[in-house]
């Protein structure tokens, strides 16, 4: 799947645009603060009803309106719009009916982003790597949807037993499902895990290929990996009495890169960071596209930053082995050289002051 047309009103600094994509290669270039960012913004918004940037909505109206709307039209011919006032009302439409939710647009569009802060959120904590692999296996692992909304119920129950000091028998009963979800999930997770990690290395041979066979995934399931959640739950029943909350389980797992028993962001400059980035997004990409014909789509925002021409060239051989659609931004068409194909099968945008045009090749 890929998005035909973009549409979107009163979205940030944009009163109204409406483009028409290329199915894989969209490049937005723009000065700064001419919109870039605010673009990728409404499409990820569609596939993720959050911000990248931002934990306000209310950031994402344009500044003298009080609502906004994003609707794109996919090449399988679904109109998927999103409108949300300032009052907190959303509607979601799927072609014209309007009985649904966030969570189904996001079973439409597998949208991923890179931007320059990536790598310091994904290297800065497990928060961001949990995100990630979570939306890889929303849309690999089709019961996967189900086994985490079922785990988030029984950890919300748990959490509040913990808090409340409800122990005893009550604690015991969630302990039980709370055990056996937990399993599951590290089972499947850690299947997509070593998927992932094939996968990785292939596009790591084009976009870092010194480093590609030497680095291992390490993945932690969220208790000791050789022990049984059950045990590990006695064992520590005092300090989760203490903290009043789960310390162990599925929703605490990680999964970290290690390259001669380093983690890869000591050893790896920001620009081997960023690159090492790409590879592992385009890696999950294209599970997803294997596993549903759902194509994802891939921001990069700001692809110049912290590469060089060698690093943009490496870049250009992935993106020509590529099964997705991608929307990249730039300052300038220069920053984007040597990426820009020297076919023209791709789609340019300029955008100024939060209109956008596009640039017929030449
Ligand atoms: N809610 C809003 N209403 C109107 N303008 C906004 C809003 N939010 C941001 N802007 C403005 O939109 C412009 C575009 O920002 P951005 O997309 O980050 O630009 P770029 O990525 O091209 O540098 C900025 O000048 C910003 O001040
Ligand atoms: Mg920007």
């Amino acid at each position: 799947m890929s998005i035909q047309s973009l549409t979107t009103s009163n979205f940030r600094n944009f009163n109204y645009a409406n483009i028409k994509c290329h199915p894989q290669l969209n490049f937005i270039v723009g000065d700064n603060g001419s919109g870039k960012s605010s673009l990728l913004e409404s499409i990820f918004f569609l596939g993720h009803g959050k911000s990248f940037r931002t934990a306000k909505i209310e950031n994402l109206i344009n500044s003298s309106n009080d609502h906004f709307v994003v609707s794109v039209k996919d090449d399988q011919n679904f109109q998927l719009g999103v409108k949300r006032d300032n009052k907190s009302n959303f509607e979601i439409k799927i072609n014209g009916d309007s009985k649904y939710r966030l969570s189904d647009l996001a079973k439409h569009l597998a949208v991923q982003v890179i931007t320059p802060e990536t790598f310091r959120l994904f290297f800065g904590g497990p928060k961001e790597r949990r995100r990630f692999v979570d939306l890889g296996l929303f849309h690999v692992e089709h019961n996967f949807v189900d086994l985490w909304r079922d785990f988030r119920k029984v950890l919300l129950q748990r959490n509040a037993c913990l808090k409340n000091k409800i122990l005893g028998q009550q604690l015991d009963y969630w302990n039980t499902s709370f055990c056996q979800l937990s399993e599951q999930i590290a089972e499947v997770r850690a299947k997509y895990i070593t998927e992932l990690g094939t996968e990785l290395k292939q596009w790591l041979s084009i976009l870092l290929p010194d480093i590609a066979n030497k680095i291992e995934l390490h993945y932690s399931q969220g208790w000791n990996n050789n022990k049984q959640l059950a045990t590990v739950l006695k064992d520590n029943a005092e300090r989760e009495r203490i903290y009043g909350h789960s310390m162990f389980g599925a929703h605490k797992f990680d999964v970290k890169f290690i390259h001669q028993k380093l983690n890869i962001e000591q050893i790896l400059s920001r620009g081997q960071q960023k690159l090492f980035l790409m590879a592992l997004t385009i890696a999950q990409a294209n599970l997803i596209f294997r596993s549903q014909q759902i194509a994802p789509i891939i921001l990069i925002d700001d692809i110049g930053a912290e590469l060089d021409t060698n690093s943009r060239t490496v870049i250009t051989s992935a993106i020509a082995k590529l099964n997705c659609q991608l929307f990249i931004t730039a300052i300038d068409e220069t920053a984007l050289e040597p990426i820009i194909p020297k076919q023209k099968n791709y789609s340019m945008f300029h955008v100024k002051h939060g209109v956008i045009t596009e640039k017929q090749p030449i």
